[in-house]
């Protein structure tokens, strides 16, 4: 089994699985200790999802339905889309048409209050352990951006900086440089600069007394056995990292943005993020009653999937499983044609008579996130399934739109001045 980032090694779905939303914190995992891995039997036929872990046994990747019954979240279906285009007047983003964010949390009461012309506000966040973001990571981005166009919400973006300090062997300075970095990449990404407040937590939370609250708050409403049932902490992690999931949390409460929100505690919250990210969020809705807050409502996506198949998410800490949003259109290209993991057959006259898989084949996979266009996602899908193209063919139609889309971030990116940076950075009234 592949896997990526091991601090916590042991926690499995069946694990998390016990969790619904509304017993996610529940006193069942009382006993939970880092003795109760379950035997490896069980482990092997389970994919594996947590905040660190993100592995599958099978190449066609993880099983998103089997995860939506374990996390206890819905499914995005065909009426909660029609709903979606209905109130918000235009059709919906292909992320959502073709099921890459494919599961959430209280979506409907969120378009409810939209319909009755009530603000919510929108937040996302990242954790910068890398110098420059993949194409992984663009993912909730670009999510969050068509969500702030198209609901016209004001966005806060967590970087949270004070995490990657405690879980990598980084310093407090690296990390919070980092954080700076990164934040021109997600500017990039064209974010509205009147309506989107990014933070570092480093920078921050010590110039925000609501926000130290309300973590105090969400600290003093969960135990330790909570957090261990739902993290998988034991007894030898520091508490620097028990502590943590409050602050990730503390952002879904518009009462910790005073100057963004003038004071407001009642503005309901809409996160969009990748579903490991979800464990978070089972946490911070059970307590928000309990606080007198609203629970934030989730928009959950898929993982991108590494060059070399979909058994892993991609990830930063290996160049090769990535593109960069830095990546040369030379790079691009070498990266795709050598370790973008193909549905191909063996030989050509097999390949002609069976068939590409598309089902494992990563380059077109990658068109399912980027190529928008619907009739020729179709086409290319039915001439590689038919036999009639062959890998080359959609490892060129993957190259040419990565390397213009990369080359048109790096432009966006070039805009980011360090005033930019400050201004998106600066705390500033957001309710029109
Ligand atoms: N923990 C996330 C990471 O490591 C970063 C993050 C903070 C986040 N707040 C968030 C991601 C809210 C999604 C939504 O990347």
């Amino acid at each position: 089994m592949m896997k990526i980032g091991l601090d916590v090694e042991w926690m499995v779905l069946t694990l998390l699985g016990t969790m619904t939303d509304s017993n996610c914190v529940s006193e069942k995992m009382e006993n939970t200790t880092i003795e109760d891995k379950p035997p490896a039997a069980a482990d092997a036929a389970e994919d594996f999802v947590d905040p660190w872990n993100v592995t599958s046994q099978s190449q066609t990747g993880i099983d998103y339905n089997k995860l939506i019954s374990r996390f206890g979240s819905s499914k995005i279906d065909e009426t909660l889309l029609a709903r979606i285009e209905k109130v918000t007047g235009k059709p919906v983003h292909h992320f959502l048409r073709r099921g890459i964010f494919f599961s959430h949390r209280d979506l409907h009461t969120i378009l409810s209050l939209y319909e009755q012309k009530k603000p919510f506000f929108l937040y996302t966040g990242r954790g910068p352990s890398s110098e420059a973001l993949h194409l992984g990571h663009l993912v909730p981005f670009i999510m969050t951006k068509w969500l702030q166009d198209t609901f016209d919400a004001p966005l806060v973006i967590q970087l949270t900086d004070d995490e990657k300090f405690l879980w990598k062997d980084l310093t407090l300075e690296e990390a919070n440089r980092l954080a700076h970095e990164n934040a021109k990449d997600i500017i990039a990404c064209g974010f509205n600069p009147d309506k989107t407040f990014i933070f570092s937590d480093l920078d921050y939370i010590g110039q925000c007394p609501q926000f130290y609250h309300n973590m105090m708050r969400i600290q003093r409403s969960v135990t330790y056995n909570q957090i261990k049932g739902i993290f998988g902490f034991g007894d030898s992690d520091h508490i620097g990292k028990i502590a943590f999931p409050a602050v990730q949390a503390a952002p879904s409460f518009s009462s910790s943005f005073p100057v963004l929100f003038g004071g407001r505690a009642d503005l309901p919250c809409l996160i969009p993020c990748a579903i490991d990210q979800d464990p978070y969020f089972r946490m911070t809705r059970d307590v928000a009653p309990r606080l007198g807050y609203q629970k934030p409502a989730l928009l959950h996506s898929s993982f991108f999937p590494a060059l070399q198949g979909a058994m892993t998410k991609m990830s930063a800490s290996d160049p090769n499983s990535s593109i960069f949003v830095t990546d040369t259109a030379k790079q691009i290209k070498t990266k795709i044609n050598k370790h973008a993991f193909s549905g191909g057959r063996d030989t050509v006259e097999e390949h002609r008579r069976l068939g590409g898989d598309c089902s494992v084949d990563i380059s077109y996979q990658y068109l399912t996130f980027f190529l928008e266009d619907d009739a020729r996602l179709e086409k290319v899908r039915a001439d590689y399934s038919s036999g009639e193209l062959l890998t080359g063919f959609l490892k060129k139609e993957l190259i040419e739109l990565l390397q213009k889309l990369m080359a048109e971030q790096q432009e966006r990116r070039k805009a980011v001045t360090d005033e930019v940076l400050k201004h998106f950075m600066t705390p500033r009234p957001m309710l029109s």
